[in-house]
C-alpha cells in the first residue's frame, strides 16, 4: 500500500513539473513573438510605461495633466467626445487644477445648445462651467460618414481598453498593483503608425487597421512651458489626460486605501496583545477531574 502511494506521489510531482515547464515555454514563445515584425495576425503587447499615478502611491502630475488637456482639446476632440467630464471637473482638486477662472473662460469659448425657450425653439448660448464638454459631431452617423467610423468617446477610454499580460505577469501584477494596462496601450496605439506604406497600419490596434489618421505629428501643439514638442511627449500627457478623465478619484482612493491598510495593521498588533494577555492566564491550573 505504502509503496503505490509513494509511486503515486512521484507521478503527481513530475506532472506538475511537466506542467510548469510547458507554461514557461509558452510564455517564452509568446514574448519572443511579441517583438516581431508586421503580420497582421500578430496582437504585440504594449510595453509597459512608468506613470506618475502608478503603484500604490501614485498621483497625477499637474503640469502635465493640464499639457495633456491641451492636446484633447486642440487635437482629439476635433474628432472624439468627452462626455462624462463637465468644465468645471477641470478645476477640481487631484485633477488638471486649472483656476475657477480660468474654467469659466474656457467654457465662455464653447457653444452649447440649450432649450427650448418660450417660444419651443432651440437654441445656442456660451458655455458655463457645469456644461459638459459637445462633441464636434451632431450623431454618430454624422461622425461615420466623416471618418469611416465612430470615434469612441474617450471619458472612459483609459480603463475600457485593457489586454492580457499574460504568463507569468498577471500572476505577479495583483501583487505590484499593476493596473496600467489601458494607458500602456493608449501610448502605444499613439505611437503605433509605424508602416509608412499604410496609414491606416497600427501596431497595436487590434486587426492591424485604423480608421484613425496618425493624429500627432512633432510641433503640432505649442506647450508653453517648455516641454518638448515631440510625439512621444505628446502621447504620453494627452494619456495622462484620460487617466485622469477615467479615475478623477484615484489619489483620493489610494490614500484611502493606505489608511485603511495602516489602521488595520495596528488593529491587528492590538489584537495579537489582547489574545496574549488573555489566553496567557498566568498561573491557572485547569481542574484534571
Ligand atoms: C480625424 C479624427 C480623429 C482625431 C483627430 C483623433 N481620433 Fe482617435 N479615433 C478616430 C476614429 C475614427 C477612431 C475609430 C477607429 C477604428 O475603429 O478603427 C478612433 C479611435 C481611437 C481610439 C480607440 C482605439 C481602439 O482601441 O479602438 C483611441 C484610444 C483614440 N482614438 C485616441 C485618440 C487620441 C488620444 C487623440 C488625440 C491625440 C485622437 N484619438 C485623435 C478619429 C480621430
Amino acid at each position: 500500500m505504502k509503496k503505490a502511494n509513494a509511486f503515486g506521489g512521484g507521478v503527481g510531482l513530475a506532472a506538475v513539473a511537466l506542467f510548469a515547464v510547458a507554461l514557461v515555454l509558452n510564455a517564452a514563445s509568446v514574448s519572443a513573438e511579441t517583438g516581431a515584425g508586421q503580420n497582421p495576425h500578430e496582437q504585440p503587447k504594449p510595453p509597459p510605461q512608468e506613470w506618475s499615478f502608478a503603484g500604490p502611491f501614485g498621483h497625477y502630475n499637474q503640469p502635465q495633466l493640464q499639457r495633456g488637456f491641451q492636446i484633447y482639446r486642440e487635437v482629439c476632440a476635433n474628432c472624439h467626445s468627452l462626455k462624462l467630464i463637465a468644465f468645471r471637473n477641470l478645476a477640481d482638486p487631484g485633477g488638471p487644477s486649472f483656476s475657477e477662472k480660468q474654467v469659466k473662460a474656457l467654457a465662455a469659448t464653447y457653444k452649447i445648445k440649450d432649450g427650448p425657450n418660450d417660444s419651443g425653439e432651440m437654441f445656442e448660448r456660451a458655455g458655463r462651467p457645469s456644461d459638459y464638454f459637445p462633441w464636434n459631431f451632431a450623431n454618430e452617423q454624422a461622425a461615420r460618414a466623416a471618418l469611416g467610423a465612430v470615434p469612441p468617446d474617450l471619458s472612459l477610454i483609459a480603463k475600457a481598453r485593457t489586454y492580457e499580460r499574460g504568463f507569468p505577469q498577471f500572476l505577479i501584477d495583483p501583487f505590484i498593483q499593476y493596473e496600467e494596462h489601458g494607458p500602456d496601450y493608449i501610448y502605444a496605439l499613439l505611437n503605433g503608425y509605424t508602416n509608412e506604406q499604410d496609414p491606416q497600419w497600427n501596431e497595436y490596434m487590434p486587426g492591424h487597421k485604423i480608421a484613425m489618421p496618425k493624429p500627432l505629428a512633432d510641433g503640432v501643439v505649442d506647450y508653453e512651458d517648455g516641454s518638448p514638442k515631440t510625439v512621444p511627449q505628446y502621447a504620453r500627457d494627452v494619456t495622462a489626460f484620460l487617466m485622469w478623465a477615467s479615475e478623477p478619484k484615484l489619489e483620493e482612493r489610494k490614500r484611502l486605501g493606505m489608511s485603511v491598510l495602516g489602521f488595520l495593521s495596528i488593529y491587528a498588533l492590538l489584537l495579537f496583545a489582547a489574545k496574549k494577555k488573555i489566553w496567557s492566564h498566568a498561573g491557572a491550573k485547569i481542574p484534571m477531574d
